[in-house]
């Protein structure tokens, strides 16, 4: 892609450079998605029924991403489609809005 354009990318996503989120995919392209439109369902979906996850001990727990796409959790079925895993782990790169 043109460099501009990965730059724009690059900046829209303020946790870049912060610690845990290295893991996670490279070069992603920040989505609409927000915890009320999808990371809450998610979490309620595959993690809650041991964890007690919100939007605010997500972004303070720096294992959530690394654990997600290590696919260590959640560690029994139900478990995320790759495409939802992906897309969780987007959302953490790009700030847990
Ligand atoms: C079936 C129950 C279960 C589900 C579902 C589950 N977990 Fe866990 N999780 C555990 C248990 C038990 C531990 C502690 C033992 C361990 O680390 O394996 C744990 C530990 C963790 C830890 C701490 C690991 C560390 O050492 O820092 C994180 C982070 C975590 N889970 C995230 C998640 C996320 C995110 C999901 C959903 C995608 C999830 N878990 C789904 C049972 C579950």
């Amino acid at each position: 892609m043109p460099i501009q354009v990965f730059t724009m990318l690059r900046s829209s996503c303020s946790r870049w450079t912060d610690p845990g989120v290295h893991d996670g995919p490279k070069y992603a392209q920040c989505t609409p998605d927000t915890w009320s439109s999808f990371a809450g369902k998610f979490f309620q979906d595959y993690c809650n029924r041991c964890h007690g996850f919100t939007q605010q001990t997500v972004s303070q727990d720096p294992n959530v991403g690394p654990e997600i796409q290590g696919r260590y959790m959640p560690p029994s079925s139900p478990k995320p489609s790759t495409a939802d895993v992906s897309r969780i782990l987007t959302w953490i790169q790009c700030g847990e809005p």
